[in-house]
């Protein structure tokens, strides 16, 4: 697990195609506590994506720094789509990020089958499900024993009973393998549901709106009704005129 202390003093992107430039981010900071599960809350288009890309070194066009305290850390990073290749089987997917050799071909086995995918090791992506891709792109994020875990709407289309099976899969993998997390939704329910602490951003370029300390216990965070409540009184969202649940 690892600390992570981000500075950006500025990123755009240039003008293109008749989309004028734009400043993403100016004079930003952010400091993440080491085994924090920091939920970045916030509007399409804010440049969420953006975070977690230069968070992972994968876009370098920036001014500022990211900095990881200790050792540099391992980073797994879940994109929105689960991006398995196609024409490898699931456990050649999962095993893909490992050094190659039995001893990483069994740990992408027993990741597997810590997913609940142990049937499906040997099948192609295309017969997966949505639900059963995203087990999949989980285990190959947490195969890497990772020190900062970056998932960029893991669960977005999916069903509610299939995305909170994720959830729940997700919380038992943190606690297995503790990581320093960034997970971005949309969906402030989720997010109260996983965070021990939301950062909500807004506007052009982005500020930090809201940053919510989350201290709930496993009875609320399993109660729809109980969340609803904590995002209400945090100001995360609106009282429901109507509601079905009690
Ligand atoms: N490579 C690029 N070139 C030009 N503009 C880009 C590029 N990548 C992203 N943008 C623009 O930067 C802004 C932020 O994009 P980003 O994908 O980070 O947003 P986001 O918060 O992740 O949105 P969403 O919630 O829809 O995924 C958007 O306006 C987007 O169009
Ligand atoms: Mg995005």
């Amino acid at each position: 697990m690892s600390a992570i202390g981000i500075d950006i003093t500025g990123k755009q992107f240039p003008a293109r195609a008749g989309a004028p430039a734009r400043e993403i981010f100016r004079d930003f900071r952010l400091d993440v506590a080491a085994g924090e599960f920091l939920v970045l809350l916030g509007a399409s288009g804010l440049g969420k994506t953006t975070l977690l890309n230069i968070i992972a070194g994968l876009d370098t066009d920036y001014r500022g720094a990211i900095r990881f305290e200790g050792a540099p850390p391992r980073i797994a990073y879940a994109f929105q789509s689960p991006r398995l290749l196609p024409w490898r089987t699931v456990l050649e997917n999962v095993a893909l990020v490992l050094p190659s050799g039995a001893e990483g071909r069994e740990a992408a086995r027993a990741m597997l089958a810590d997913v609940g995918l142990a049937e499906l090791a040997d099948a192609y992506p295309e017969r997966l499900s949505l639900g059963q891709q995203r087990r999949a792109a989980l285990a190959r994020a947490f195969v890497l024993r990772p020190d900062v875990l970056l998932m960029d709407e893991p669960f977005v289309s999916l069903d509610e009973a299939s995305a909170h099976r994720l959830r729940d899969l997700l919380r038992r993998l943190i606690i297995r393998h503790p990581a320093t997390v960034l997970f971005v939704t949309h969906d402030s329910r989720e997010a109260a549901a996983l965070a021990s602490r939301i950062v909500r951003l807004e506007g052009t370029p982005v500020h930090i709106a809201r940053d919510i300390r989350v201290d709930l216990g496993a009875a609320e965070r399993g109660s729809p009704a109980r969340l609803q409540a904590f995002l209400v009184a945090a100001g995360l969202a609106e009282p429901e005129a109507l509601s079905d649940e009690v």
